[in-house]
């Protein structure tokens, strides 16, 4: 009983963290008549709800791109307006969320299955503002997340692409199960759980050139800011560093 309790606890805390970074996120970069990118997953739902309250209160005008289907579905039930990158291939910001942040700014996405087309967004913007809770803060990539580094497949390359990856960096690679789970964009998902901490901008693009790949959950040097809602009901953030 005590244990559920706390559970809903940590639960409605990381709820509002989330909900928290999303918030500052689109009132501290989101202006009239932008083209916005929506990634995925479930702290981007609290920023479109406050991009909604704040088109309606402020009559803004702007133009989303979807990241996936979720995302398109976020923009419509909120009655934003839709666009892609054919209409509108250059973004002003990108706004989405991560499964890991490390000490560099380097993130691990794909955890909910989104990935190669919130890296195409994301990298079509000016910049990429990140929004996470306290959980997704880390030194290293693997500190707090343990799932592994989301990578999208060609149905037919899945196996060698695991041998592969295997055989080259170490760890295990697995194909992420629910049947396989399929990609918004009909592919399969790969998770490789790494034995150390690499070069991951050396690693992101070796994996990426394996034939067979379509692309990796590693986001290099691309967040320009990434917003970490806390537990105690602040917000903090980090920025890229600069070398
Ligand atoms: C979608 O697959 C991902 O890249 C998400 O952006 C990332 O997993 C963060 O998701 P949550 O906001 O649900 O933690």
């Amino acid at each position: 009983m005590l244990q559920r309790r706390l559970l809903t606890t940590i639960c409605r805390m990381t709820e509002e963290a989330k909900r928290l970074a999303g918030c500052a996120a689109v009132d501290n970069h989101v202006k009239n008549n932008q083209v916005l990118g929506i990634g995925s997953g479930s702290t981007i739902v609290h920023a479109v709800n406050r991009l909604a309250e704040r088109v309606k209160n402020e009559n803004l005008q702007v133009f989303c791109v979807p990241t996936s289907f979720q995302a398109r579905q976020l923009i419509l039930q909120n009655g934003l307006t839709l666009t892609d990158l054919e209409r509108h291939p250059e973004l002003d910001v990108a706004i989405d969320g991560a499964d890991e942040v490390d000490s560099e700014l380097n993130l691990i996405k794909g955890g909910g299955g989104c990935l190669a087309q919130e890296k195409i967004v994301a990298g079509c913007a000016k910049s990429f503002i990140v929004i996470a809770d306290y959980r997704k803060d880390s030194k290293n990539f693997g500190d707090q997340w343990k799932k592994g580094i989301p990578i999208e497949v060609f149905p037919m390359a899945y196996v060698p692409v695991i041998k592969t990856i295997q055989q080259r960096f170490g760890g295990v690679a697995e194909l992420r199960m629910a049947g396989p789970v399929v990609t918004d964009n009909g592919n399969f998902l790969l998770d490789w759980k790494f034995d150390k901490v690499h070069d991951w901008a050396a690693v992101n693009l070796a994996i990426k050139m394996i034939p067979g790949v379509v692309d990796t959950g590693l986001f290099i040097s691309m967040a320009e800011r990434v917003y970490f809602g806390l537990e105690d009901g602040t917000v903090s953030f980090r920025d890229k560093p600069v070398h």
